[in-house]
């Protein structure tokens, strides 16, 4: 198309130019230098205003015909093919690779999972995985949480708007002790052939937060349940030491200090002394020398004769804590956000 008018034919190419380039084609139609052709009809002499509107408004249905064809042209394209991308038989070594490792590699809290879980199955437990969405039963009630104790406070999460039977809202829970009994009930039958209870947990848990750099609204912990006739506390602290000890690679150092939890009587804080500056003070600890880990006691009697454990003849430890805790501290990573952020600058670095 051809326009006799030198301010439409000059905008006519700087705009056919330029739609070549654009990836959405519509913001053509929207270009200022259109905006200002047709504004520019008020400045025209009168005798010439209509053939300059009416040159205006023919770029703008040419413009808008573009667009029209090249929309039509993307609908056009051939549908995915959803299929494997090679015949059937192809044998193993002629494959393609749909997957190359640069495009993925483990998650650092999935692989580091991995290396904590071996050494608890060394030790004689099982893992038991937790869930995204409970009850409160089982959030609270069979841990010794009584209905509006102050405690449940300390676990704010999030809560469906639909509700369980019970006309309560389902809970995305605040920690895995909210596997400990199902595990406490599947397990009751290993304690009647003599046999210990002995689970990890591990799972993804959500709080309501302020986020900073150790605070995360989702995050993963790792739960330990134990119980068998005659178990003490001394048992609880010789296991989460020796635990501590193998997945960090040396000898360390642990303490206990008296805490509140209501479903483990008594309850501990349980710390390390530092792997990495054996107290000395450093910035891993920042500086105290120690670092609190966990939480950690003896399994409220409540909590095991919910789950129908005769408390006369059976005791039991459990534990948890932060899984990203501990990761951070042995790879000095500094800000927690970064595990759930998905930044590839982050990932690659343990691929
Ligand atoms: N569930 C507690 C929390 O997230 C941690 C905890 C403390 C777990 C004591 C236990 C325990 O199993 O015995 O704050």
């Amino acid at each position: 198309m051809n326009y006799d008018n030198p301010q439409v034919a000059e905008t006519a190419n700087l705009l056919r130019a330029r739609f070549a380039e654009l990836d959405d084609k519509r913001d053509i139609l929207r270009a200022v230098e259109m905006k200002a052709l047709f504004d520019g009809i008020r400045e025209v002499a009168p005798e010439e205003r209509s053939s300059y509107g009416q040159q205006v408004n023919q770029l703008r249905q040419e413009l808008q015909a573009m667009v029209d064809d090249a929309t039509a042209a993307e609908s056009a394209l051939p549908p995915i093919d959803v299929t494997a991308p090679f015949d059937v038989n192809t044998p193993l070594d002629k494959k393609p690779s749909l997957l190359p490792s640069e495009t993925g590699n483990v998650h650092p809290l999935m692989s580091e999972l991995a290396t904590v879980l071996d050494i608890f199955y060394r030790m004689g437990f099982t893992a038991v995985e937790s869930r995204e969405i409970d009850d409160d039963f089982h959030m609270f009630g069979a841990l010794n949480f009584p209905e509006g104790h102050p405690a449940r406070d300390d676990y704010d999460t999030f809560m469906t708007e639909q509700a369980d039977a019970n006309g309560q809202a389902y809970i995305a829970p605040a920690h895995t002790s909210s596997m400990q009994h199902r595990v406490l009930t599947e397990g009751k039958s290993l304690l009647e052939q003599g046999k210990p209870i002995a689970a990890v947990i591990p799972g993804r848990v959500f709080r309501n937060e302020d986020l900073d750099a150790r605070h995360e609204h989702t995050f993963y912990q790792l739960e330990g349940v134990y119980v068998d006739k005659g178990v003490n506390a001394g048992h609880l602290i010789a296991t989460l030491k020796t635990f501590l000890q193998e997945y960090y690679g040396k000898a360390l150092e642990v303490k206990t200090q008296p805490f509140y939890f209501p479903f483990t009587e008594p309850s501990f804080e349980f710390a390390l002394s530092c792997p990495f500056c054996d107290k000395q003070g450093c910035s891993i600890c920042s500086q105290a020398g120690w670092i609190e880990l966990l939480g950690c006691g003896m399994i409220h009697p409540n909590v095991l004769r919910e789950a129908g454990i005769d408390t006369n003849v059976y005791t039991g430890f459990a534990w948890g804590g932060g899984i990203e805790r501990l990761v951070m501290m042995k790879n000095n990573i500094e800000d927690i956000r970064h595990f759930e952020s998905g930044r590839l600058e982050f990932l690659r670095q343990f691929s």
